[in-house]
C-alpha cells in the first residue's frame, strides 16, 4: 500500500488563477492538484488533495489524517495567521507537516509574517509560487523514507 499524503488548502484557494494573479499566478487549484498527482505517482505515494473555506472542515481532515495519513502538506491560507485550532489539530498529528505559501508572506503585510502553523511545521516553503507544493511533497517523501 503506498503511503497517503494529505494536501490541504484553506480559504479562497478555490479561486486560484482568478484572484490576484499578480500575487498568486495564473495556475488553478486543479492544475496544482494534477501536478501533485503526477509527482506523487513518480515518488510512489498517494495524495488526497482537498480545499475548504471552512476552518472546522480543515480540522476534520487533519483528524482523518491521524487515521490514514503518513504526512500533511498544508497551505492554510488566511487561517495561517489566525488559527490556534488548526495548530492544535496539527499538534495531534504524528507525521511530517510541511507548510506552503504560494506568495512570499514575509514580503507582504505585517499581519502575514506570523504563522501559528509554523510552530508545528517541520518545514515552510513560501514565495516559490505553485511549485512550492511539489517541493513540499518531495520533502514529505524524503522525511518519510
Ligand atoms: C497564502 C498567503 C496568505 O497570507 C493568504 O491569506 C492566502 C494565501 C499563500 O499561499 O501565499 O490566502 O497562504
Amino acid at each position: 500500500m503506498p503511503k497517503l499524503v494529505y494536501i490541504l488548502n484553506g480559504p479562497n484557494l478555490n479561486l486560484l488563477g482568478k484572484r490576484q494573479p499578480d500575487i498568486y499566478g495564473s495556475e488553478t487549484l486543479d492544475d496544482v492538484e494534477g501536478d501533485c498527482a503526477a509527482l506523487a505517482a513518480e515518488l510512489g505515494v498517494e495524495t488526497r488533495f482537498l480545499q475548504s473555506n471552512t476552518e472546522g472542515q480543515i480540522i476534520d481532515w487533519i483528524h482523518q489524517a491521524r487515521e490514514d495519513g503518513a504526512g500533511i502538506v498544508i497551505n492554510p491560507a488566511a487561517y495561517t495567521h489566525t488559527s490556534v485550532a488548526i495548530l492544535d489539530a496539527l499538534n495531534a498529528f504524528d507525521g511530517p507537516v510541511i507548510e506552503v505559501h504560494i506568495s512570499n508572506v514575509h514580503k507582504r503585510e505585517g499581519f502575514r509574517h506570523h504563522s501559528y502553523v509554523s510552530l508545528r511545521a517541520d518545514g515552510v516553503i513560501a514565495g516559490c509560487g505553485t511549485e512550492g507544493y511539489r517541493l513540499a511533497l518531495r520533502r514529505i517523501v524524503s522525511l518519510l523514507d
